[in-house]
């Protein structure tokens, strides 16, 4: 297993800088059209205080068990070594580190303050196999083929380019390693599709502002329906895995399709084809009679 940069086993340090941040007042919402991860990070810095709360509020606790079924699905072998992009307040990756075989998991994310969370909760929960490091997805401070597995929940939706994302984890995972990227879908049936659309939509961002006690509250959730209609849907995001140089793409659909997890293999790089030095050719051709 290669070993992960930064000298070592990096720990989460508060004091890592990342470019300056362009922090408005106003904290805008990211648009429609253009991820700007400084509005990205305004975003999720403004939130992080509730995050964990308004999730599993929110989701009803069902998060939590589609977290658990991506350690599931991943199958580790034992002593792996994961990497949680855009892990946020750490819930993937301290799942990961508790599902059979005690992989070692390092989350990264660029948001300072969910860091911070995240950090807490693992202390808490004295989870020494997990490290968390500020890092950008698009900019991940790791060597090529560290990682057994990579995986990333509710996170790649909002990275600025879901291919160079992906590109990303992909170069960061061993061949033959595991990707999972976890992500809302669209439903399906009309009516389910419907009544979802009136919870998302209508019902969620009010929820949001009010759980949230806060305008930006209002925003991001209202930010989360608008960036599930704008991402691709399962089979999209699958070729989208295929054309980024991950192979055995598939789908799981988790609770009647509200999220799907996707999970990939990189595939073992090509051997060397052996050729015959031509001395030993003319040899074979000589004891065959040719
Ligand atoms: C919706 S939260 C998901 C957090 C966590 N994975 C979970 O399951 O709850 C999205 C996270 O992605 C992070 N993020 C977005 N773009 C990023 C990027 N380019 N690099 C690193 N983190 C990013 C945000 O800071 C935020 O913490």
């Amino acid at each position: 297993m290669g070993p992960v940069a930064n000298g070592g086993w990096p720990r989460y340090d508060a004091s890592l800088r990342l470019p300056a941040l362009t922090r408005s007042t106003t904290m805008p919402a990211p648009s429609d059209h253009e991820k700007d991860p400084g509005a990205i990070r305004d975003m999720f810095a403004a939130i992080s205080p509730r995050y964990d709360l308004l999730n599993h509020t929110l989701s009803l606790n069902v998060d939590r068990r589609w977290r658990r079924r991506v350690a599931r699905e991943l199958r580790l072998p034992p002593g792996a070594l994961c990497l949680d992009v855009c892990t946020g307040t750490a819930d993937l990756a301290l799942e990961l580190a508790s599902s059979p075989g005690a992989p070692r998991v390092v989350g990264a994310d660029f948001t300072r303050e969910m860091l911070r969370i995240g950090e807490a909760k693992r202390r808490r929960r004295r989870a020494a196999s997990v490290s968390l490091v500020l890092a950008d997805t698009l900019a991940l401070p790791f060597a090529d083929g560290t990682f057994d597995a990579v995986t990333v929940a509710f996170g790649i939706r909002n990275v600025a380019s879901l291919e160079a994302g992906i590109g990303e984890m992909r170069r960061v995972l061993r061949p033959g390693g595991r990707a999972a990227v976890l992500e809302f879908a669209e439903l399906e049936g009309r009516w389910l599709r419907r009544a979802f659309r009136l919870y998302f939509h209508g019902v969620l961002p009010r929820l949001g502002a009010w759980i949230s006690g806060s305008r930006s509250g209002a925003r991001a959730y209202s930010y989360l329906p608008r960036s599930v209609g704008e991402f691709p849907a399962a089979g999209e995001l699958r070729r989208t895995l295929e054309r980024c140089g991950l192979t055995e793409a598939r789908t799981v659909k988790l609770t009647f399709g509200i999220a799907c997890l996707h999970v990939a293999t990189r595939p073992p790089e090509p051997q060397a084809t052996p050729h015959a030095p031509p001395r030993l050719a003319a040899a074979a051709d000589a004891s065959s009679g040719r």
